[in-house]
C-alpha cells in the first residue's frame, strides 16, 4: 500500500495559535485557540501573545492529531508559519515545529503567512470536517485557476497580488501607510468599540447610512493603496462635531447625534470597499484577468463580500472568497502551502529563523 502524504501545520504569527492536518491534499482537522487576553488592552500585547502561544500550542497540535485521527509517527513533514508577524509569537511556533520535526526525523516547511492567506483558496476540506464545522457548511469550496488577481487585506497588510501558480506570486499593489484592518480597527477605537474593531464596524453598519459621512479618498497613481487620509478624514468629522455639539466625549456626543456610530461605520466601511475594490478593478482591466479572489481577516466583511458579488456580475469575473473559517488566521492555509512544498521537495533548514516583515 502507498505512504501517505500527512502534513502538521502550525500557525502562530499573532493571536492565534492554530494547527491543521492534511492527508493526501485533504483537510482533516483545524482547531485555532484565540486569545482574550487582549481584548482589556484594545490590541495585541505581543508579551502576552507569546506566552499564550506557549500555553496553547501543545493541546492545539494534540486536538488537531486527534481530530484528524492520526499519529504523530505517521506525519510526513511539519509546515510552520515563518513571518512575517509577531517575533515572540513566531518564535513559539517555529520551536515547535523543529522540535517535532527533529525528534521524528522528518523534514520541516517554513510557510510565508501572506502566501498562506492567497493559498486558502485551494484548502479541501473533508466532508467529515465540513460536517463538524458550521461554518464550512453550505460554503461554496472552489478553487481559482492561474494566473488569478488576489486582494489580500489583513489587519497588517492591504496587497493586490498577481498569482502565476502556487509558488510564484507577485505584488502588484499595495498599501504606502495602514492597512484597510488597521484602518477599520483605529476608526473603530475612536468610536469606543471593542477590539478587533473591523466585525463591529460590520456589524454597527448594516444600520447605518453609509452616505451620511462623505470620508476622504485617496489619489495615488497605480495599484496601491492609502488608508491614512481616510483616518485623519474620519477623525476630523468626529472632532468637527464635538465641537459643534460643545461635548467632549464620544458617548455625550452619541446622546446628541441620533445613529452617530451606526452611520459612521457605514460611511467608513463604504469608503474602505470603495478604494478597496476600484484599484482591483483597474488591476483586472489592465491584466485582462477574469479571475479574482479576495484573501485575509477583512474579507470576512460582508460589505467587501457582497462588492466582490456585485463587480463579478458587472464585469464578468469568476470570484472566489473564502469560506468564514479560512479567512482570519488559520492553520488550514498554512497546511495547504506546506502540502504544495511537500509535493515540490521544498523543504527548510532547522537552523532558520522566522522574520517579522517580509513580502510575498
Ligand atoms: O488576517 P487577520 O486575522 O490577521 C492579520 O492581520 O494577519 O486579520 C485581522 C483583521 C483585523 O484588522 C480585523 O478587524 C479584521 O481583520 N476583520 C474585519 C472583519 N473581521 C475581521 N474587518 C472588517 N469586517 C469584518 N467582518
Amino acid at each position: 500500500m502507498e505512504k501517505k502524504t500527512v502534513i502538521l501545520a502550525i500557525e502562530s504569527s499573532c493571536d492565534d495559535t492554530s494547527s491543521a492536518v492534511i492527508v493526501d491534499g485533504v483537510l482533516m482537522s483545524n482547531v485555532i485557540a484565540s486569545q482574550k487576553v487582549h481584548e482589556e488592552y484594545g490590541g495585541v500585547v505581543p508579551e502576552l501573545a507569546s506566552r499564550a502561544h506557549q500555553q496553547n500550542i501543545l493541546p492545539v497540535v494534540d486536538t488537531a492529531l486527534k481530530r484528524a485521527g492520526v499519529a504523530k509517527e505517521e506525519l510526513s513533514a511539519i509546515a510552520f508559519t515563518r513571518g512575517p508577524g509577531l517575533l515572540g509569537s513566531l518564535l513559539v511556533g517555529t520551536s515547535f515545529a523543529k522540535g517535532l520535526a527533529l525528534s521524528l526525523g522528518i523534514p520541516l516547511i517554513d510557510v510565508n503567512h501572506l502566501q498562506g492567506h492567497v493559498l486558502a483558496h485551494f484548502v479541501e476540506p473533508s466532508v467529515e470536517l465540513i460536517a463538524q464545522t458550521p461554518s464550512l457548511q453550505g460554503a461554496e469550496i472552489k478553487h481559482p485557476s492561474f494566473p488569478f488577481l488576489c486582494l489580500l487585506v489583513s489587519g497588517g497588510n492591504s496587497q493586490v497580488v498577481l498569482v502565476k501558480a502556487y509558488n510564484d506570486m507577485e505584488i502588484i499593489g499595495q498599501t504606502i501607510d495602514d492597512a484597510a484592518g488597521e484602518a477599520f480597527d483605529k476608526c473603530a477605537k475612536v468610536l469606543g468599540l471593542p477590539y478587533p474593531g473591523g466585525p463591529w464596524v460590520d456589524k454597527l453598519a448594516k444600520l447605518g447610512n453609509p452616505d451620511k459621512y462623505p470620508f476622504a479618498k485617496p489619489n495615488i497613481p497605480g495599484y496601491d493603496y492609502s488608508f491614512s487620509g481616510l483616518k485623519t478624514s474620519f477623525l476630523y468629522t468626529l472632532r468637527d462635531m464635538l465641537k459643534e455639539h460643545g461635548v467632549e466625549t464620544i458617548d455625550e456626543l452619541a446622546e446628541k447625534v441620533p445613529n452617530l456610530r451606526e452611520d459612521m461605520c457605514a460611511s467608513l466601511q463604504t469608503t474602505v470597499v470603495d478604494i478597496l475594490m476600484r484599484k482591483l478593478k483597474k488591476a483586472a482591466q489592465d491584466l485582462k484577468i477574469s479571475q479574482v479572489a479576495v484573501a485575509g481577516g477583512v474579507s470576512a466583511n460582508s460589505a467587501l463580500r457582497q462588492a466582490f458579488i456585485d463587480y463579478g456580475k458587472r464585469f464578468h469575473w469568476e470570484v472566489f472568497i473564502p469560506p468564514f473559517s479560512f479567512t482570519t488566521d488559520n492553520a488550514a492555509m498554512v497546511c495547504q502551502a506546506g502540502y504544495f512544498k511537500y509535493l515540490d521537495g521544498d523543504f527548510c533548514r532547522i537552523d532558520e529563523v522566522p522574520y517579522a516583515k517580509t513580502t510575498i
